[in-house]
């Protein structure tokens, strides 16, 4: 699928079907691996299949080619499909840690590579369904507020 311009999609540039399986097949084996991800492992069913074969699916349409997610599924409402499951920082991290590790090993094209991370990590932080808890000192001090006084 190329571009009016004829210029090649993110899909073809990333190698099309078989690289974004691959991609996907790496993720979820890094989450079932990687003890540092085991807080968002435990969200997902023991087995991960289903999980791959629904991101293999919507990778497709997000990067350009073939729509299947929505094709099967219908509007991918990602944010409320993921309601479900308590999503922090720490959870978003850690998915993004894996999804990294995932592109770095299969995607060899640097610039093609960032350009595919920057709306992704937004995804994921958009995904987040937690409240933070506020780091002490956030709050001004009364009294002692730096912006009073000047
Ligand atoms: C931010 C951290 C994230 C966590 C902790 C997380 C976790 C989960 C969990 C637990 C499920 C349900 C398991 C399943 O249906 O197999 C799920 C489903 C899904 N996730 Fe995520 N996810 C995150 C971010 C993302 C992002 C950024 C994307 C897209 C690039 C994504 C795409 C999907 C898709 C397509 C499904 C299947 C939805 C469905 O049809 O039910 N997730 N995710």
């Amino acid at each position: 699928m190329s571009t009016p311009e004829n210029k090649p999609s993110v899909y073809e540039r990333i190698g099309g079907e078989a690289a974004i399986r691959a991609l996907v097949h790496r993720f979820y084996e890094l989450m079932d691996t990687l003890p540092e991800a085991y807080g968002i492992r435990k969200l997902h069913p023991d087995d991960l299949s289903g999980s791959e074969q629904k991101l293999f699916m919507y990778l497709s349409g997000y990067l350009g080619g073939p729509n299947l997610y929505i094709e099967q599924f219908g509007h991918p409402r990602l944010r409320a499909r993921h309601m479900p499951f308590p999503i922090d920082g720490d959870a978003r991290d850690q998915w993004l840690m894996c999804f990294n590790l995932a592109m770095a090993e299969v995607v060899q094209d640097e610039p093609l590579r960032k350009a595919i991370m920057k709306p992704i990590t937004d995804l994921a932080d958009f995904m987040r369904n937690q409240a933070e808890p506020s780091s002490p000192g956030e709050l001004p001090i009364l009294g002692n507020d730096p912006h009073q006084g000047h």
